[in-house]
Formats: C-alpha cells, sequence, structure tokens
C-alpha cells in the first residue's frame, strides 16, 4: 500500500487531523497502545486530544501508550528525560497513569537486556495499535539513526551528530546524553496503523527525499513506504505545493 499523504494548510491544521485519526482508532479499540514521539512535532496534536478529552469526545480510561525512545543514563525521575516530557506532554493530559504506559528502560547497568525487556512487554500487551511519529533531521523515526534496517531490534545507539544539534534546544546549558535506546524499526513497522507527522520548512527537503527513496536503511523513514497502513499529515511548509506526490 503506498502512503496515504495529507497536506494540510498549517501547524494547527495538522494538530487537529493528527487528534482525529487517534480518535478514530481509540473510538475502535478504546484500550488501544499508543506508541508515542516526543519532539515538537505532536505537541499541538497531543493538546488537542487533551481538549477533546476535556470536551466529552474522547475517552482515554483504556488507552495505553508506549514510549518511543529515551536517553540512557539519566535518573528514572530525572525532569530532562523523554518519559517526563510525555508525561507533561500527553499522560497526565490525558490522564493515562504509570500503570498503562510501557516505558522504554534507562537505568539499570544492562541496557541491551533492558531493550528486549521492552520489546517482550510490547509482544506481551499485544503489540501497538497506532505509531505516533515525528521526522528526524536525518531521516530518523525514534532514534533509529542512520543506516537502520527495517528489522532493527530496539536497541542501544549514539545519537547522530545531527541529532545532538536538534536535541539541544532541549538542554539549555546542560550537554545533551549522547547514547539512547529506541524502538526499533522492527516494533515500529509492527504497529498496525502509523501516523507520520512533519511540519515546518526545515523539513521540507529530508521529506521529500523520503517519499522519492524506495525503502533503504540510509534513510530509515523511507521504511514506511514497505509498511501496509501508514498515513503521513504535512503541513504546506512541509509539503509545498508542487512537490511531487508520491
Ligand atoms: C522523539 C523522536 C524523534 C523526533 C524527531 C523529530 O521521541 O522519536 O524521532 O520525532 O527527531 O523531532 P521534532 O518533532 O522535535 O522535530
Amino acid at each position: 500500500m503506498p502512503i496515504e499523504i495529507q497536506v494540510v494548510a498549517d501547524a494547527d491544521a495538522l494538530a487537529r487531523e493528527a487528534a482525529l485519526v487517534v480518535t478514530g482508532v481509540v473510538a475502535e479499540r478504546p484500550d488501544a497502545v499508543v506508541l508515542a514521539a516526543t519532539g515538537n512535532t505532536p505537541i499541538g496534536c497531543y493538546a488537542e486530544l487533551a481538549r477533546l478529552r476535556a470536551t466529552g469526545s474522547l475517552d482515554t480510561s483504556r488507552m495505553r501508550v508506549a514510549q518511543l525512545d529515551e536517553y540512557v543514563g539519566l535518573a528514572a525521575d530525572d525532569a530532562r528525560s523523554l518519559y517526563g516530557w510525555m508525561d507533561r506532554a500527553l499522560l497526565a493530559p490525558l490522564g493515562i497513569g504509570s500503570e498503562r504506559v510501557v516505558r522504554m528502560p534507562v537505568e539499570g547497568n544492562d541496557p541491551q537486556a533492558a531493550a528486549r525487556a521492552y520489546d517482550a512487554a510490547i509482544e506481551a500487551i499485544g503489540g501497538i495499535d497506532l505509531a505516533i511519529l515525528g521526522l528526524g533531521p536525518n531521516g530518523h523515526l525514534g532514534f533509529n539513526e542512520p543506516p537502520a534496517s527495517a528489522d532493527a531490534p530496539t536497541r542501544v545507539i549514539s545519537l547522530a551528530p545531527e541529532t545532538l544539534a536538534s536535541n539541544a534546544r532541549y538542554w539549555g546549558d546542560g550537554t545533551v546524553p549522547e547514547r539512547a535506546i529506541t524502538a526499533g524499526m522492527s516494533v515500529i513497522l509492527s504497529a498496525r496503523r502509523v501516523m507520520l507527522l512533519v511540519s515546518g520548512t526545515p523539513k521540507a527537503a529530508i521529506l521529500d527525499r523520503m517519499l522519492r527513496s524506495a525503502p533503504d536503511a540510509a534513510l530509515p523513514a523511507s521504511h514506511l513506504r514497505g509498511h501496509p497502513d501508514t498515513i503521513l499529515i504535512a503541513d504546506r511548509d512541509a509539503r509545498p505545493a508542487g512537490s511531487l506526490e508520491a
């Protein structure tokens, strides 16, 4: 199946359309497992989901969330962790307690074993119903930095220089951790539905490359072209009129 592409006017429209997709999945399956990206792109969608919940249009009382990626080496309660970010932006506003979250483990001295435990936990809850993803500046998904093959498992990775540069905005004066655990491409591609959100002019070139590329480890997001049910929602800045539709 080719990727379904929806181009919307701006970031606000993207947030609304993305929230509709999530609402649809949760309406169909109230205990849906949602794999949730952090970062700038999905913030509006998460805020819209909180609004829909507040107005009674979305019931999140059974919805489950799986963490997509996490820095290695932070304390579990470090507010700068991606879990901390996700808690503030998504879990707390949607009233999702930690008992309904598959958390990416970061503590302990065997992160590779922790990665395997994460894959086992995802399998044990029946897999992922919807993966909400952002597009990295180098085409990464989660922290699957290039090169990443379609069957890459959840694992510890070293962040690419461009990812470190991009993440620096969240760290103020602090040093961005250089290692992370990411849900593997194999986990992302096993999601029954994938929603890729892309916003803003800085993402236009990498999105265009992704849509022209055959599935290729050098551009991990291009693996979505082999996924059976992916929707891409991009705003006009990221997907200007006149760019080729894939
Ligand atoms: C974060 C993540 C990353 C981001 C990507 C885009 O959990 O998985 O892949 O989605 O780096 O980041 P933003 O949205 O900040 O441009």
